[in-house]
């Protein structure tokens, strides 16, 4: 995504605060384990998935389209592997190969019309029983509205968030049912299973 290449140089200082609190939720709802192969779609600089690979040893492959925040991942050395692929396009993964995927703050950049392809894409490289974990933000509260137009501004681009109920029914469409669902501060957790 060509915008997130003109904020990727700031993107880790304006979001590592909150890196932490998604790792540990993300720890909590994954059995994420060595040598087992997770994709983090929309995965930016992949600072999410270097602190996995160092709590767990996982083979993390980050997946984004921005040439930008993969740039920058790879440049502060970050332990992941590296691809900039589309999900609403075809991604270059075999079918049924990966053990679980993550997707955090991504979802709401893809636009509506394009996320169940997006969805339905990600099913596709995932193993049987593998687990897809969302973490997004829900757009009705005033906190997220001023967040919102703060990504606007700095993104230069669209959003298209989804509520937790709409996006659990494009999630069955996709072969992927819900198993687990938490509000978050500022949003929702949504783990799916193939
Ligand atoms: C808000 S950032 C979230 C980055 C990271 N997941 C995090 O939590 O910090 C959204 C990321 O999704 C990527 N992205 C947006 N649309 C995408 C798409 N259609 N395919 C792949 N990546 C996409 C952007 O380039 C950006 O890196």
């Amino acid at each position: 995504m060509k915008s997130f290449d003109l904020v990727a140089k700031i993107y880790d200082l304006i979001n590592r605060l909150r890196y932490q609190r998604d790792v540990l939720d993300i720890l909590r709802w994954l059995t994420i384990t060595r040598g087992k192969k997770f994709l983090d779609i929309g995965g930016g600089t992949g600072a999410i998935a270097h602190l996995l690979f160092q709590k767990t040893g996982c083979r993390m492959t980050v997946v984004d389209s921005s040439a930008g925040m993969i740039a920058e991942g790879k440049e502060k050395g970050y332990q992941a592997e590296w691809l900039q692929a589309d999900p609403v396009k075809t991604l270059p993964i075999a079918s049924n190969s990966v053990e679980g995927a993550i997707m955090v703050y991504t979802l709401h950049h893809i636009k509506k019309n394009q996320q169940i392809i997006a969805l339905t894409e990600i099913g596709r490289v995932l193993k049987k029983g593998g687990m897809l974990l969302i973490i997004e933000m829900d757009y009705h509260n005033f906190l997220n509205i001023s967040l919102n137009l703060v990504e606007k501004l700095v993104t230069l681009g669209n959003v298209w968030f989804i509520s937790a109920n709409k996006l659990k029914g494009s999630l069955n469409k996709a072969g992927l049912s819900v198993d687990h669902y938490e509000k978050r501060q500022q949003g929702y957790i949504l783990r799916t299973v193939k």
